[in-house]
């Protein structure tokens, strides 16, 4: 990877911002397109280049002057329930940011692409795990914006001659294990940083959303995915590219559900204390389980995730909310 010049665009949000640090380790030359409107300046490896994707003829410059070997697209408007109240914004910033992106990419002859997507363009699952071939059918604008977006890529990758591979994410989870870097959403939403901060006595206890599903225990099923496995997904897909291969889409889950009830006893495990909570009435548009079949990354990708266990998972994500070194709850000095 030494030779490799990759633009990480929403580099400095949570995956991307790891998977920057992972590239530029394996001795790639990174730099970090982002807005910081959600990003951190502190999470950026590599060059910053402040900007925003919803300017066309500033990316436009920026590809040609760089001239990248490639381009991760993390960059993304990704809260589920905000895009509900906010389906303007969403596709304004998810389909059109991607369109100048594209656009700038042909202008600068740069034509290779690894996209983060989701695995909400399922939506609520009709078979379980859920593989490549299970039908596409969104409920949030968010998911519908991801599904769009996949639309277009394929065209692209069809018509106009780019290299293109989609990684569906399932539900990304961690921190580096050098506590460097992780996860510091404001607002946040997702069930592990928030349980810790609630075990951390920095919010109140964790609502526990919904304990009457048709699950092993009650609660909802998902597939937590290391982000250093998400970013490892990143190098091989992007090596595929590389070897001329025009891309595909492939789930990144460890094919392992988890419940929520699971969750915080892997945290009170790796923390020696419970967590608090407090039982709550289901999140609307929760589906009760959700986890991947992976094997079309294993077979052809040769993706591996080295995180497990769940308990392993947890362990990074602790020792990151323990001592963040930025967003709302940053350590100082
Ligand atoms: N949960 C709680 N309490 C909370 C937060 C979450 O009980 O305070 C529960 C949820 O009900 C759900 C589980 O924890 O059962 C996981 O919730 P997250 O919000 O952490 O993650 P989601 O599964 O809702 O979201 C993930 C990705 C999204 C993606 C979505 C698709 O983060 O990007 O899956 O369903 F769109």
């Amino acid at each position: 990877m030494t030779s490799l010049k990759v633009l990480m665009v929403g580099g400095a949000g949570y995956i991307g911002s790891i998977c920057a640090r992972v590239f530029a380790d394996a001795g790639a030359t990174v730099w970090t397109l982002d807005d910081l409107s959600t990003g951190h300046e502190e999470a950026v490896t590599g060059e910053l280049v402040h900007g925003s994707i919803l300017e066309r003829s500033f990316l436009i410059d920026l590809l040609k002057r760089l001239q990248p070997d490639a381009v991760m697209h993390f960059a993304a408007r990704s809260l589920v329930g905000e895009s509900v109240n906010h389906p303007l914004a969403y596709y304004d910033t998810n389909v059109r940011g991607t369109l100048n992106l594209l656009t700038a990419m042909q202008a600068a002859g740069v034509n290779r692409m690894v996209f983060s997507s989701t695995c909400a363009i399922y939506g609520p699952p009709r078979y379980l795990p859920i593989d490549e071939a299970h039908p596409i059918g969104p409920i949030s604008p968010y998911g519908d914006s991801k599904e769009m977006i996949e639309r277009i890529l394929s065209d692209c990758r069809a018509r106009e001659g780019f290299q293109i591979t989609t990684l569906r994410y399932f539900n990304a989870a961690g921190a580096m294990p050098d506590g460097s870097l992780g996860e510091a959403h404001d607002p946040e939403t997702h069930l592990i940083p928030l349980a810790l901060d609630a075990l951390l006595d920095r919010r109140p206890p964790l609502k526990l959303f919904g304990r009457d599903y048709d699950t092993r225990d009650g609660t909802c099923i998902r597939d937590y995915v290391h982000v250093l496995d998400l970013a490892e997904a990143h190098r091989l897909a992007l090596a595929r590219l590389l070897d001329g291969d025009p891309g595909a889409s492939y789930n990144l889950g460890t094919e392992r559900g988890t419940t929520v009830s699971e969750i915080l006893n892997a945290i009170a495990r790796v923390a020696g204390r419970p967590v608090p909570y407090k039982d709550a009435p289901r999140r609307p548009g929760d589906p009760p389980a959700l986890f991947a079949a992976s094997a079309k990354a294993r077979e052809e990708l040769g993706w591996r995730p080295a995180f497990t266990d769940i308990d392993d998972i947890i362990r990074t994500a602790l020792a990151w909310a323990q001592t963040p070194r930025y967003g709302r709850y940053a350590t100082k000095g």
